[in-house]
C-alpha cells in the first residue's frame, strides 16, 4: 500500500478504519484514521506511534512502500491508548532492531498493556539525533491521557502530537485542504467535544508550552483525520482557544424524548419560543440523534433544555444515558433548564434538574411540566417559558 509525502523526510504511513462507527461509546459516522508517521534520517529512521491491531499489516505495507521495516531503528510511543500502541508488540516483531521509546507514564502503560514490556523514557530534555533530522518531545499530560506526548521534528517543521488536533474521518485524503476545512474544523470541534471538552484547563497549558518552546511548526500531524499546513494550523489553535476557554454564544439546545408526543410537542413550542428572542436552536429527539451530534451543537451553546416524560417514577433511559455521557464531559459555564409531561405523577423533571445541578449546570429558570395532552393555552405557556429562557441566554452569553 501506499505511503505518502508529508514534510521533507516524512511519510505517512498509517491505516484507514473505513468502517469504525462506535469510537469507546459515541458514534463515528466517517469512520476514522490510525496515523502514524516514518521519519528518515541519514543515519536512523524512526517511526512515530503504530496503529491499532488489526491494522498492523496496512501499516507494515505502507512502511514497506518506503524501505523495509526491518531496517527502522527506532519506535516513538506517543500515547497508550490501544488506537495507537495496541500493535505495537506486532510492529516491534517486523522491526527487530528497533528501539522504543515513550514518555514516563508512557512506559508504564505499555507494560501495563503488553505483559511488561520494557521500553525506554525520553523526556523534554532529550533530542534524538537521526542525521540531519532530530526528534523532540513534549510530554503532555492528560491531553488527553497521563502518558500522552508530542513529537518534533525541528528540521522538517513538523509536528506529531497524537491525539491532539485529530479528527475521527476516514479518507483517502491526508491534509485538511484536501477534504475542505468546513468539514475538517467540523469533525475537530466533534472530537473536541466528545473527548477533550472535560480537559479544557490541560488544552490551555498544551497550548501554552507549544507556543512557549519556540518551535517553528509548518506541519501539525495527529494521529487521526486529516493533516494541517501552514495557515490551516492557526485556525485550529484559534478554535482550540475558543472551546478551551468555554466561550458560547447565543445559541440553545434543545433536547428531548417522548413517549407519545406531550414532550416533543412542549419541545417544539420551547424552542420556538426561545428562537423568537432571535437565540439561535438546535433541537433534537434524543432516540434517533447521535450523542455525538448533540455534544457537537452543545460544544459552543449557552444553554442545554432537556425534557423528558416520567415513566416509572423518572426520566426515560434515552435521556439518562445522555446525561452520563455529559457527567463524564463536564461541560462547564453553560445554562440548564428543564421540561416534561406526565400522566399521573411526575418525577423526571425533578430526576433530570438534580443531575443537571451536580454537573455544573447553572438552573435559573423554574422546570416547566404539563399533564397529559398539552391544551393551546399549554403550548403557549411552553412558549412564553421558551422566551425566559431565551432572554436569560441573551442576558449570560458570553461574546
Ligand atoms: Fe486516539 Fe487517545 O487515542
Amino acid at each position: 500500500m501506499r505511503a505518502v509525502p508529508v514534510s521533507d523526510g516524512i511519510f505517512w504511513v498509517g491505516a484507514i478504519d473505513w468502517n469504525l462507527r462506535d469510537f469507546h461509546g459515541y458514534e463515528t459516522p466517517r469512520g476514522t484514521t490510525y496515523n502514524a508517521y516514518l521519519v528518515r534520517g541519514q543515519n536512523m529512521t524512526a517511526l512515530i506511534d503504530t496503529v491499532k491491531a488489526p491494522f498492523v499489516p496496512e501499516l507494515l505495507s505502507r512502511i514497506a512502500d518506503v524501505m523495509d521495516p526491518a531496517q527502522i531503528d527506532l519506535i516513538v510511543v506517543n500515547h497508550v491508548e490501544p488506537d495507537h500502541n495496541g500493535g505495537l508488540p506486532a510492529v516491534m516483531a517486523a522491526c527487530p532492531n528497533a528501539r522504543v521509546v515513550a514518555s514516563g507514564s508512557g512506559v508504564r502503560g505499555v507494560a501495563e498493556y503488553h505483559d511488561g514490556l520494557v521500553v525506554d523514557p525520553v523526556s523534554a530534555t532529550d533530542v534524538i539525533d537521526l542525521g540531519g533530522k532530530t526528534l523532540q518531545f513534549l510530554p503532555m499530560p492528560m491531553v488527553h491521557w497521563p502518558d500522552s506526548m508530542f513529537t518534533y521534528c525541528a528540521e522538517s517543521r513538523t509536528l506529531m502530537p497524537n491525539d491532539a488536533f485529530g479528527q475521527h474521518m476516514a479518507s483517502s485524503a491526508r491534509f485538511a485542504s484536501e477534504v475542505g476545512m468546513d468539514l475538517a474544523l467540523e469533525e475537530l470541534a466533534i472530537y473536541y467535544a466528545n473527548i477533550l471538552m472535560p480537559l479544557g484547563k490541560q488544552v490551555t497549558k498544551a497550548v501554552e508550552k507549544v507556543v512557549a518552546t519556540g518551535w517553528e511548526i509548518d506541519v501539525v500531524a495527529p494521529a487521526h483525520g486529516v493533516i494541517w499546513r501552514g495557515e490551516e494550523f492557526g485556525r485550529v489553535l484559534e478554535a482550540y482557544g475558543r472551546w478551551s476557554q468555554g466561550e458560547t454564544t447565543e445559541k440553545a439546545v434543545v433536547a428531548y424524548a417522548t413517549m407519545w408526543g406531550s414532550t416533543k410537542a412542549l419541545a417544539e413550542s420551547i424552542a420556538d419560543g426561545i428562537a423568537a428572542e432571535g437565540v439561535q436552536v438546535y433541537e433534537c429527539d434524543l432516540t434517533s440523534t447521535a450523542i455525538a451530534q448533540v455534544t457537537h451543537e452543545l460544544l459552543e451553546a449557552r444553554a442545554l433544555v432537556l425534557g423528558s416524560p416520567t415513566l416509572h417514577h423518572g426520566m426515560l433511559y434515552k435521556v439518562s444515558g445522555y446525561l452520563t455521557w455529559l457527567e463524564g464531559l463536564h461541560p462547564a459555564g453553560k445554562m440548564g433548564a428543564v421540561f416534561g409531561s406526565y400522566g399521573w405523577g411526575g418525577g423526571a423533571v425533578k430526576q433530570i434538574t438534580g443531575r443537571m445541578e451536580a454537573i455544573g449546570f447553572e438552573m435559573p429558570i423554574e422546570p416547566f411540566s404539563e399533564k397529559f395532552r398539552p391544551t393551546e393555552d399549554d403550548l403557549a405557556a411552553a412558549h412564553a417559558w421558551g422566551r425566559d429562557i431565551g432572554k436569560a441566554i441573551k442576558d449570560g452569553a458570553s461574546e
